[in-house]
């Protein structure tokens, strides 16, 4: 499949999708969203993958949705079409995704790397929502996963007035993993992603649904489901796998089964 706004490519068992507008600084169009979206079929269709990394340019993750692209739109037309579904391809991916952010990841682009699974920043990395300054507001879930990230307070003032945060702030705040020189982005970024792929990935993909269902419902319904998929663990052969080598003081070899 030839891209002509993303480039993809595998590493061992890890599915790297790297945004590719430059002169655009990644703005985030309607070629690249569904071009992403295929990329994303791709992967989780490959049992050799077990994890992805998304990230941009040493100067732009994504400086937003691609403004020029939206200037003409419409009501109806955005309303009919349902403009922006399509984004969720990202937030509904099954296996883990790790973005690596350097520069800018504003609007759009902050929120794309919102719906990741871990956020790893470089040190010059920016965030922010500064769509208000367009006169319109995060459209693919900027406020609300903003706001569960890291509160009411600092979103409300990040989405009313555009201030960006610097690395160490979105450190700071919780809505990045950790901050690494940038010189050391992509290394660290992919040694996470395989040690993640070289796991069982039944027992991923079920710690995924986990910890993201502690966003959707109440502390005893997640517990009581946390539970369930524990149980189910039981029933793989990774999990003999995994308790019979350390019993054997050896490293587990899974089968994903
Ligand atoms: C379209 C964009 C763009 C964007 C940058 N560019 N951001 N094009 N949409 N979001 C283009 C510029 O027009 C320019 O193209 C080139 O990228 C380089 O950008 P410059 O502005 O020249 O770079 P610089 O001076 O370094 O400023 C960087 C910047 C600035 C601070 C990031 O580009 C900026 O403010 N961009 C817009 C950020 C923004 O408002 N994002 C939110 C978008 S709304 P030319 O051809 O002129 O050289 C959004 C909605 C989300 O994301 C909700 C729905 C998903």
């Amino acid at each position: 499949m030839a891209y002509d706004n993303i480039l993809v490519e595998t590493n061992g068992h890890v599915g790297v999708i790297t945004l590719h507008r430059p002169k655009a600084l990644n703005a985030l169009n309607g070629a690249l969203i569904a071009e992403l979206g295929t990329a994303l079929d791709g992967f989780e269709a490959d049992p050799g993958i077990g994890c992805l990394v998304l990230t941009g340019s040493e100067r732009a993750f994504a400086a937003g949705a691609d403004i020029r692209e939206m200037q003409p739109l419409t009501f109806p037309g955005t309303y009919t079409d349902d403009f922006l579904t399509s984004w969720d391809r990202l937030a509904r991916c099954r296996k883990p995704v790790v973005a690596a952010v350097a520069g800018y990841a504003l609007g759009g682009g902050c929120e794309l790397a919102m719906m990741c699974d871990i956020i790893l920043a470089a040190d010059n990395a920016r965030f922010g929502q500064p769509e208000i300054q367009l006169g319109i507001l995060p459209g693919a879930g900027g406020s609300q996963r903003l706001t569960r990230a890291i509160g009411k307070a600092k979103a409300m003032e990040m989405c009313l007035t555009g201030r960006t945060l610097t690395a160490e702030e979105a450190d700071r705040y919780g809505l990045v993993s950790r901050v690494v020189p940038l010189a050391e982005l992509q290394a660290e970024a992919m040694k996470v992603a395989d040690t993640i792929a070289n796991l069982s990935l039944p027992s991923v993909v079920m710690a995924k649904e986990s910890v993201n269902r502690a966003f959707e419902t109440t502390l005893a319904e997640g517990i009581r489901f946390e539970r369930r998929l524990f149980q189910a663990l039981f029933a793989t052969a990774d999990q003999k796998e995994g308790m019979a080598a350390f019993v054997e003081k050896r490293s587990a070899s899974f089968n994903n089964a």
